[in-house]
Parts: structure tokens; C-alpha cells; sequence
């Protein structure tokens, strides 16, 4: 890795994990150590990424279509953003990356994981996160604060309960295969203590 290359950090966590919050946290952090930092999102992060991300939430197709165009918005994002900003040295602080393929369109869609595999060394072989949070905490906690905002849900969110259960363990499976990047954070508590495991995980292991 490049001496001057900036870090890649994503978050991560079925819906209403709560990550929201603390990605903004980070990236205050980070800036306040006089570092330029990119905030973006997947799937979007991109003039064309953004309109991949409106038809993969709203519009129903085929599940490897699904998972081909978070795979396709992502090579766009990687180009456009990710790849530019991380060359001049700047921090990307990202909301969510590949580790969500494998665990909603492998985990809760059911799809073969080799085959994401293959996409991703096509995609970023060379480029993994150097840090991702996973907030985890149980579906039907994450499921009363989410109809606790009372807005209008999105195809991931109206998925029955057992696609969260399974999405939830596939992140839990990610994260025991990666244990030096992706770190468990406990999202079942209150939140001050949540944003200081976090901030203390990414001074320890980036700043
Ligand atoms: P999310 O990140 O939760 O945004 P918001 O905070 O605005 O609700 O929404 C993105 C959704 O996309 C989320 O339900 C997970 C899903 N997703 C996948 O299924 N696969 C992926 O590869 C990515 C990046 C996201």
C-alpha cells in the first residue's frame, strides 16, 4: 500500500442497526485530526450509482440482477469516488460495501457466495476496507425501531423476519473469516457507549 494513501473505512449492519449516527461521528473525527475525509453510501455514491440504488430499492427483479447491480453501482463508485479520493490521500468513510452483498443476496437471498466471490476480485481485487464496523443486534430490536420512525419502507426493510436472521448471521460469518478488519460492535446499547467502542477501535487501529 501506498505510504500516502488514504483509509478506507465502511459500516455495516442489517437495517436498523443504527450505524447512521456514528458514520457522521467518524467522519468528525477523522476531519478533526485535520484529514480530508469523503462521506458516501452504498448502493449509490454516484450520479449513475444513485439511480441504480432508486430501482434496487423500489423495483422488484430477478435476485442475480439484484446482486449484479450492487456489484455494477460499486465499480462505478470505486472509479468515480473511491478509487481518485484514496489516491490523493483523502479517508473514505462509506455506508455499507461488499460485505452487505454477502449478506443480504447471500445470506438473506440465499445466492451462492462463490459467486460473489468471483465478482469481487473482478471489482476490487486489489482494494478491501481497512477497517468496517458491524453493528449487530438482534432483528426484532432493530425491527421496532425501524416502525418506531413510522416512514415508508424499502424492499430490504418490508423482507420478513427470517431474512434478517439470516442476513444478520451472514455478517456474523463474514466477520469471524475477516476478525482483523471487520469489528463486532454491539449495537444493543446505549449509544454514547457505542460511539466510544467505535471511536476507540479506529484510534487504536487507523489514526
Ligand atoms: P441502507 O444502507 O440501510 O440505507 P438507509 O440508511 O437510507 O436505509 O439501505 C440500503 C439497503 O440496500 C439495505 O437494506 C441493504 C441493501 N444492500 C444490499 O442488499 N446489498 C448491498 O450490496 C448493499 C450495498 C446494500
Amino acid at each position: 500500500m501506498n505510504q500516502s494513501r488514504g483509509k478506507f473505512i465502511t459500516f455495516e449492519g442489517i437495517d436498523g442497526a443504527g450505524k447512521s449516527s456514528h458514520i457522521a461521528a467518524v467522519a468528525d473525527l477523522i476531519r478533526s485530526r485535520g484529514l480530508n475525509v469523503v462521506s458516501t453510501r452504498e448502493p449509490g455514491g454516484t450520479p449513475l450509482g444513485e439511480k441504480l440504488r432508486e430501482l434496487l430499492l423500489h423495483q422488484s427483479m430477478h435476485l442475480e440482477t439484484e446482486a449484479m447491480l450492487m456489484f455494477a453501482a460499486r465499480r462505478e463508485h470505486l472509479a468515480q469516488v473511491i478509487e481518485p479520493a484514496l489516491a490523493r490521500g483523502e479517508w473514505i468513510v462509506c455506508d455499507r460495501f461488499s460485505d452487505a452483498t454477502y449478506a443480504y443476496q447471500g445470506g438473506g437471498r440465499g445466492l451462492d457466495k462463490q459467486k460473489f466471490a468471483a465478482l469481487e476480485q473482478w471489482v476490487h481485487g486489489h482494494l478491501q476496507p481497512d477497517l468496517t464496523f458491524l453493528f449487530d443486534l438482534p432483528p426484532a430490536i432493530a425491527g421496532e425501531r425501524i416502525a418506531a420512525q413510522g416512514r415508508e419502507l424499502d424492499r430490504f426493510e418490508q423482507e420478513r423476519a427470517d431474512f434478517h436472521v439470516r442476513v444478520r448471521l451472514a455478517y456474523l460469518e463474514r466477520a469471524a473469516e475477516s476478525p482483523k478488519r471487520i469489528r463486532v460492535i454491539n449495537a444493543d446499547q446505549p449509544l454514547e457507549d457505542i460511539r466510544k467502542q467505535v471511536e476507540e477501535t479506529l484510534v487504536t487501529n487507523c489514526l
